[in-house]
């Protein structure tokens, strides 16, 4: 199959990539970044500007889309800016993807996504999983870890704390409290790409233990 994969830079998305790469039931992986990847014989790495996406790429058609694409808001800098990383982009990538016949949606949400939240972050994520089920995909899986645990290039101190928290706390705490391996989500990601069951599905964090 060929999968379409958004984020694969990142932390959770550079696990998916390494898996797909690695595994025999993909044979193609399209991942359209903004910095050049490592070249593999399986991959197509277009660059490409998230904010002006080609309309009628030709690698919109695939079998799946996994979205793992996301920033913080430090790095976001503003709300506005922040909402267009972590929904306006899923969402224009999901639309041509659709309209290009690719009927498989996968998306890395979070713990607590809610349209309604109180939250800035919970909601913005919580949209995006609305927003995301109204496009029509036959297959929409969403993928909610709470932490994820990885090395990291940067340094995030909140996170970091968090960990630290949760790691000492460890097996006392309920298992939808625990830290989430980036592996064990690109594996839920994958796995739920492939199988592409029909539906909204979502996995939770205590599935990602
Ligand atoms: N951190 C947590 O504990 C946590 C918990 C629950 C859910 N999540 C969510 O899980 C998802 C994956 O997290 P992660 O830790 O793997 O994220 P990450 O390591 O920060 O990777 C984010 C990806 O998004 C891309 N991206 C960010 N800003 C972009 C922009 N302006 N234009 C184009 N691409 C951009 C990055 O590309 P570049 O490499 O080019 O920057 C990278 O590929 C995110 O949606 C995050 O919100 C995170």
């Amino acid at each position: 199959m060929k999968l379409l994969l958004v984020g694969a830079s990142g932390l959770v998305g550079s696990h998916v990539l390494q898996r797909a790469l690695a595994d025999e039931r993909i044979s193609e992986v399209v991942a359209p970044v903004r910095r050049a990847l490592a070249e593999h014989p399986k991959l197509f790495a277009p660059l490409v500007d998230f904010d002006q996406l080609p309309a009628d790429a030709p690698w919109w058609q695939a079998d799946a889309v996994i979205c793992t694409l996301g920033t913080t808001m430090k790095l976001a800098g503003s709300r506005e800016a922040f909402r267009r990383v972590d929904h306006d982009y899923p969402l224009a990538v999901a639309k041509p993807a659709r309209q290009h016949g690719t009927p498989t949606y996968v998306l890395n949400s979070a713990t607590r996504a809610d349209a309604a939240s109180r939250f800035f972050y919970n909601r913005v994520k919580g949209e995006l999983e609305r927003d995301l089920a109204a496009c029509g995909f036959s297959s929409l899986t969403l993928v909610r870890p709470g932490l994820i645990s990885g090395p990291r290039q940067a340094f995030r101190l909140g996170e970091r704390v968090a960990e630290g928290i949760l790691k000492t706390l460890g097996p006392l705490l309920p298992r939808s409290w625990r830290i989430n391996p980036a592996d064990n989500i690109a594996q839920a990601l994958l796995e739920a790409a492939i199988a592409a069951q029909p539906g909204v599905h979502v996995v939770r964090s205590d599935m990602l233990v």
